[in-house]
């Protein structure tokens, strides 16, 4: 269920050029399922924005987010002890298959975050997992040590290398394998292309309400409009069209 949360920051590190990690303080597991997102009032922004959840633990939520506009700076020189409203958890997240099976994560800069939260939970229920993440060069690398961690399978491929995700997916010869996905629209566009097997992306839009009110986030889907904050974020590929 959806309810407003006043969170504090209990710390908040810069990870990346232009990239932080945020750990906001919560009274036992935030309720969230992976893909899943939620909607950060910023101090002086009417609107609301949008974050995934990196991660849930027993006692705090954590966020990922670059800097993009106005909003996220604020964000980023917020300190601990500051108490930031949140309204969540937003949309639905994705689906993991019920046998257990080789499941491939693929991310791309930003859009890398909801699948670390994923990939725990898809290793959590006995999944084999690969993780594939592209980022523009090796100093934009996010969660190296957070893989390492879990012990799963995981490949990076760089812009600056001369490979993108979706090569590397096919290079290692993945691409028959259930993929599940968040990046920029053009990956998202190439893999859902280039795989063969089932596919959820998550995707992105502006958004105004974030919980389904406005129709602001709508996009045309083979299943009509649909809300990428409400019938969304993850859709299954046969339902996208991609028509940018
Ligand atoms: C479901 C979802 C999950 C997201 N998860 C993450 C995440 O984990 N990490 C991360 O860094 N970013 C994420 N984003 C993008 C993030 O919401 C925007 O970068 C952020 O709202 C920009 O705000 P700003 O004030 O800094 O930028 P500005 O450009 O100044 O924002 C102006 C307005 O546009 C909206 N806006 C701008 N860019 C976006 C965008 N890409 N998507 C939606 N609204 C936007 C803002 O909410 C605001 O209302 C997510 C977006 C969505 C829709
Ligand atoms: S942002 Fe209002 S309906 Fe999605």
């Amino acid at each position: 269920m959806t309810s407003l949360f006043s969170l504090p920051i209990l710390s908040q590190q810069r990870i990346a050029p232009g990239i932080y990690s945020l750990e906001l303080s919560t009274e036992g597991p935030f309720p969230a399922r992976p893909g899943q997102f939620v909607d950060l009032k910023i101090p002086g922004k009417m609107l609301r924005r949008p974050i995934s959840i990196t991660d849930i633990t027993e006692d705090r939520l954590i966020l990922t987010y670059r800097v993009a506009g106005e909003g996220t700076a604020i964000l980023s020189g917020m300190k601990p002890g500051e108490v930031l409203e949140t309204l969540g958890p937003l949309g639905q997240g994705f689906v993991l298959p019920e046998e257990s099976s080789h499941l491939l994560m693929v991310g791309g800069g930003i859009g890398t975050p909801p699948l670390i939260y994923l990939a725990k939970e898809a290793l959590r229920q006995g999944h084999q997992v690969t993780v594939l993440f592209g980022f523009r060069s090796p100093a934009d690398t996010l969660f190296q040590e957070e893989l390492k961690a879990m012990g799963v399978d995981y490949h990076f491929a760089y812009d600056s290398e001369g490979e993108n995700v979706v090569q590397l997916m096919q290079r290692l010869g993945l691409d028959d394998l259930p993929f599940f996905a968040c990046g920029p629209m053009p990956m998202l566009k190439a893999l859902c292309k280039a795989g063969s097997s089932d596919g959820q992306c998550s995707l992105e839009a502006r958004m105004g309400c974030g919980f389904g009110a406005c129709m602001g986030c709508s996009i045309k889907t083979r299943n009509g409009m649909q809300r990428v904050c409400k019938e969304g974020p993850v859709f299954s590929k046969e339902v996208l069209l991609w028509e940018t």
